[in-house]
């Protein structure tokens, strides 16, 4: 997605060369962005497939499931909720929503809503989450609407390097043995950690990982 606005950006000062020929404080555009090579040399922070490494809790329990006595806005397998907030979250006595520090076997990643999300139960605490968890829990939790809630959950899950056929993705390594519907066709699925396949602007709260020095 960023590859393809990069590429017409380029395309679109090849035809003002004047831009480009400014010196210093002059120039109107700073093009070292466009700098691919530039981009290519940086370490990438975040390795996009290491599944040896990658955090493997054997026992994945879901999200908790929705409760009719916490029923924030309503929102359950993926269907719309009722949208009104207004609400403590978690509420008070909702125990299956605490904070739980994530142990050893529970996979974090580089957005903090997500592992936030999964601190408490909105999504699996092990991290490996699918469409319908992050779309009630954007809802729930956030009080997005569900159709931006479903695009954002989408966005995550399909160039965010998920699964299309399980609906799975990873909140952070690469987990494809779990994530993937045929673990041995997939090829990788590196999870959000991922970012030499596609990048996602898909966050609500960081910058790209592409044009941002890799601080995302
Ligand atoms: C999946 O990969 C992890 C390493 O990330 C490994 O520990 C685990 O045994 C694998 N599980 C299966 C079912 O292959
Ligand atoms: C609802 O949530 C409470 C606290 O989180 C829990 O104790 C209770 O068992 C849940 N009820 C159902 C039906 O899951």
């Amino acid at each position: 997605m960023k590859l393809t606005a990069i590429s017409l950006l380029v395309s679109s000062t090849a035809a003002f060369p004047a831009l480009l020929n400014l010196k210093g404080n002059e120039k109107l555009l700073d093009t070292s962005v466009l700098d691919l090579n530039k981009h290519k040399a940086k370490k990438n922070i975040y390795p996009a497939a290491d599944p040896k490494n990658c955090p493997f809790n054997p026992d994945h329990v879901p999200a908790a499931p929705w409760n009719a006595s916490f029923p924030y806005n309503h929102a359950n397998n993926g269907l719309p909720g009722k949208g009104k907030g207004g609400y403590q979250v978690p509420a008070p006595g909702d125990e299956e929503h605490r904070f739980i520090h994530p142990t050893a076997t529970d996979i974090r990643g580089p957005c903090p809503g997500m592992n936030m999300l999964a601190n408490h139960g909105f999504i699996a605490r092990d991290g490996i989450t699918d469409l319908a968890e992050v779309t009630d829990a954007c809802q729930n939790v956030f009080n997005m609407g569900w159709d931006l809630a479903n695009v954002i959950s989408l966005v995550a899950l399909v160039l965010g390097d998920g699964d299309i056929v399980s609906r799975k993705f990873s909140i952070g390594c690469d987990a494809t043995n779990r994530t993937a519907a045929a673990p041995q066709v997939a090829g990788s699925q590196p999870g959000l950690n991922g970012h030499n396949n596609f990048e996602a602007d898909a966050s609500m709260g960081r910058d790209d990982f592409f044009l941002n020095e890799g601080d995302n």
